[in-house]
């Protein structure tokens, strides 16, 4: 009978320690430090702000978070090198090979190119470290504390300083450790008992949980569903805008025009807002009557849809352009003299100018101009003197990758004798290896350039006649 009666009583709950109040922070510092001196190892304090020096006096160990966020960042340092290394630095026969970027003949592993990824992983993974490791080491997130049974310890938050001494203590004696802490200045001392009720929670918050499990299941099965059948039903848009509306797309058939394409060419003759090339010799760099035949844009893309080469001879001969008619109709010599097909890469040859365009004024301020640009865009690969050594030439040249074509020296005689026609036409639409910097720059500047990198030309050739009177004296006397 007794037997049953005993299962039948709650078990006396477990002692954890004991708690003490204290008047202040001074207090409590003074009581921690006698406390620990006594022996007592496992002991926490409790205060209501950050008490400077309670940690010596609890002589807690320092932590050991600022190893764990080295650790980390270190980590995240080593990944991101390796992982962008791998990435665009390797291409290995293995199955899971990277991809060798060739980048303005960067080399492939590039410290200063993976800098930015590199920071980025160490501060992620340092921040990580340091959020989780703290609440880790505290062993937090913790929803209850057994503390919060005790009335007194409610204070805590407001003008409560307390010790909480621990039952596991090794110096643990509950008489003696009670009247020690009241020696050490306790204004009172209360044991603190495990809590076994309310352990679990309540039936409706479990059968909530379960639910929104289930229910995030029907996500992830909806998407795997989609991903395996297929359905004649159209695509739910939430908002719409204008994503579903009638029309053709670009590259696209549409049954409204007889060629079948949706997208139309521009109409013959047509010419942009605010582009009117109508002056050949500023636009082309070429004599106007050159523009006749073959059309002055043939080099530009752009205009390769209409110029001329594309018009039918009925066309032409409609125009009044007789001899391009004749040139179309049958295959004559005079064919090739007039336009002859151009060699990849190299411009056609056309009748450039050889004089600045009218509209270009030849004064200080454009040389100035054209200095600057020169500077800006062909000094890096030509070289601030056009020699075909600027700084990034330099630099794959040391690479030594074998992918990099020099730039021609600007002095070279090939070049020299070159009439500016030209040289604007290298400038607009490249050579060879060379790009076209037709979209960069505008054509104003484009002549400013030429006009600098005629006065460079000359700079290699001067003699001392082309010098001012007052350089020329300054030298001189340099001499002396
Ligand atoms: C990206 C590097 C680069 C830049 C920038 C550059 N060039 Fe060049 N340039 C070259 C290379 C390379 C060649 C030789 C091309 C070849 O032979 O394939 C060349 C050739 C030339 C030539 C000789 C063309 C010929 O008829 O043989 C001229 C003139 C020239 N560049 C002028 C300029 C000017 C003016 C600029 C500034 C607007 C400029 N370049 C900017 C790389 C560059």
């Amino acid at each position: 009978m007794s037997e049953i009666a005993n299962i039948d009583a709650t078990p006396e709950p477990k002692r954890l320690g004991l708690l003490a109040q204290f008047a202040g922070p001074d207090e409590l510092i003074v009581a921690a430090e006698k406390v620990t001196d006594a022996g007592y190892k496992k002991v926490e304090a409790y205060a209501p702000f950050a008490v400077i020096g309670i940690d010596e006096a609890l002589k807690a160990k320092k932590t050991i978070l600022p190893w764990i966020v080295f650790c980390m960042g270190l980590s995240g340092c080593l990944i991101g090198i390796t992982m962008q290394c791998y990435m665009n630095g390797m291409e290995g026969s293995w199955w899971l090979a990277g991809y060798e970027f060739l980048i303005s003949g960067k080399p492939f592993f590039s410290i200063p190119a993976f800098i930015p990824v590199t920071f980025e992983l160490t501060i992620l993974l340092s921040a990580f470290g340091a959020f989780f490791g703290m609440l880790a080491l505290n062993k937090l997130p913790r929803f209850f504390s057994p503390l919060f049974r005790s009335e007194r310890f409610a204070d805590v938050t407001t003008d409560g300083f307390f010790l909480f001494v621990e039952a596991g203590d090794a110096k643990y004696a509950e008489a003696e450790t009670e009247a020690y802490l009241t020696s050490v200045g306790a204004t009172g001392v209360e044991a603190i008992n495990e809590v076994v009720e309310g352990r679990t929670l309540p039936a409706g918050i479990h059968l909530a949980g379960a639910s929104v499990a289930t229910a995030a299941l029907l996500i992830p099965l909806y998407l795997w569903m989609t991903s395996s059948t297929t359905t004649s039903l159209p695509r739910i848009t939430l908002f719409k805008d204008m994503e579903h509306q009638a029309k053709f797309q670009a590259q696209q058939p549409s049954p409204i025009f007889k060629d079948g394409r949706s997208m139309r060419r521009p109409i013959e003759g047509t010419i942009a807002r605010g582009r009117s090339f109508d002056d050949v010799e500023l636009y082309y760099g070429e004599k106007p009557e050159a523009s006749v035949v073959g059309g002055p844009n043939q080099g530009d893309l752009r205009f390769a849809s209409y110029n001329n080469e594309d018009r039918t001879k009925a066309q032409l001969v409609a125009e009044g352009d007789e001899e391009g008619a004749a040139a179309e109709g049958e295959d004559d010599p005079s064919d090739d003299a007039v336009a002859p097909a151009p060699v990849a890469g190299e411009p056609a040859e056309k009748d450039w100018v050889t004089e600045f365009p009218a509209a270009i004024k030849i004064t200080q301020e454009t040389m100035d101009r054209g200095e600057q640009r020169f500077n800006i865009y062909c000094a890096t690969c030509h070289g601030l003197t056009g020699a075909g050594d600027g700084l990034i030439t330099q630099r794959a040249m040391s690479l030594n990758q074998g992918t990099w074509t020099q730039p021609t020296s600007l002095h070279v005689e090939a070049v020299t004798v070159q009439p500016v026609g030209r040289i604007f036409n290298t400038i607009s639409n490249g050579i060879r290896k060379m790009p076209g910097y037709k979209e960069q720059i505008s054509a104003e500047d484009r002549w400013a350039i030429v006009l600098y990198l005629k006065a460079l030309q000359r700079s290699q050739k001067a003699t001392a006649e082309d010098l001012p009177a007052d350089k020329l004296r300054e030298i001189s006397n340099l001499k002396k």
